[in-house]
């Protein structure tokens, strides 16, 4: 490290990705617990796409100039006073969850805590195709108590987090049904898809019943929840951004009226899940899907493929 500042992706107003720039700022310092990480990769997440347009404005407020990125990739650079069972070189992965964004840039710290180490043999660039299937964990196993055998309908099944629950929903023993787009119907079958349909050719009430919904998209909650059998469960990670009083009204009212409460979660892994995606990973239950590698100059291309729809798993952003 030859001076104190970074390389990161920064935006002054909201907008368009062309909003984004990358510009020096000061290399930040761990505190006593923290990590610093030489990040090496990050990926483009449909919730900062949505903070960076502004249409989260109401909680990301007027404060300029704001940062992006949510998970990364790297190498352990330095370590903060009382920091355990992590050392210098380990690589590792890591969200930055409710602390905010700011993984798109040359270097970040966080608490240990908040770190896993990523399996050996696996790309650090591949890699960070996978932080977020931590989201499709703890949908799957924690909330939905997926059983073997159980009918899981996923939707949003190419995306980031839909990806990595359609193999884990295989995984796990579930008959899998992926909705996604016509064009990523062969991709989702290649991730243990058991059925492949295309979202705009059908209507939900032709879908059929499950025991298991998981919504990564946020509308039309309401049509979803009556595909459930008897004892079955929606796990939704996403609002409608257009309705957002009503959909958190729905989530909330779900809990009294109709077909099973709807379960609601905002992650926030820490390394016991980081420890479960790795073995996820190492046992073969779950890989990477990297749609296209940008460099960190061209985060904005990066958000903008994102936004135009048809993802293929992640856009991953390589850090030189
Ligand atoms: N609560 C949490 O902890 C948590 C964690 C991670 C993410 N999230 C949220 O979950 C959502 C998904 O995140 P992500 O990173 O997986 O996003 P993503 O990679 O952009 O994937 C979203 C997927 O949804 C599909 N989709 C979009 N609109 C659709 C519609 N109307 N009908 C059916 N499918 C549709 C997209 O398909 P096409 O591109 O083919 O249209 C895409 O495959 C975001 O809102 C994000 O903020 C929440």
């Amino acid at each position: 490290m030859d001076d104190d500042t970074m390389r990161a992706v920064l935006f002054d107003r909201y907008g368009g990705p062309e909003v984004l720039y990358v510009s020096r700022v000061p290399r930040p310092e761990p505190a006593p617990g923290e990590v610093l990480v030489r990040v090496r990769a990050f990926s483009v997440n449909g919730g900062e796409t949505a903070a960076r347009s502004g249409r989260l404005r109401l909680l990301t407020g007027r404060k300029f100039p704001k940062r992006v990125g949510l998970d990364f990739t790297g190498e352990v650079a330095a370590l903060g006073a009382g920091v355990t069972g992590i050392v210098i070189g380990d690589r590792v992965w890591g969200v930055m969850g409710r602390t905010g964004f700011g993984s798109a840039a040359e270097y970040v710290t966080l608490r240990a805590e908040r770190l896993g180490r990523v399996p050996d043999g696996l790309d650090l660039v591949e890699a960070a195709a996978l932080p977020v299937a931590t989201t499709a964990i703890t949908a799957l196993r924690d909330k939905a108590r997926l059983r073997p055998g159980e009918r899981l309908l996923v939707r949003g099944a190419a995306g980031g987090v839909g990806n990595a629950a359609v193999q884990l929903g295989r995984a796990y023993g579930a008959e899998v049904t992926a909705l996604a787009r016509a064009a990523n119907l062969d991709f989702v079958r290649t991730l243990g898809a058991h059925h492949a349909i295309d979202h705009r050719a059908v209507s939900p009430s032709e879908l059929g019943l499950f025991d298991v919904v998981l919504d990564t998209v946020g509308t039309d909650l309401r049509a979803f929840r009556r595909l459930l059998s008897p004892g079955g469960r929606t796990v939704t990670i996403a609002f409608d951004l257009t309705r957002l009083a009503a959909s958190l009204g729905y989530i909330a009212a779900s809990a009294v009226h109709g077909r099973g409460r709807v379960r609601f979660f905002s992650g926030n892994p820490t390394r016991a899940l980081f420890d479960d995606l790795a073995r996820e990973v190492s046992e073969g239950r779950l890989r990477p899907a990297v749609d296209t590698c940008f460099p960190l100059e061209e985060t904005a291309a990066a958000h903008r493929a994102l936004e135009a729809g048809g993802v293929r798993g992640k856009y991953v952003v390589k850090v030189d």
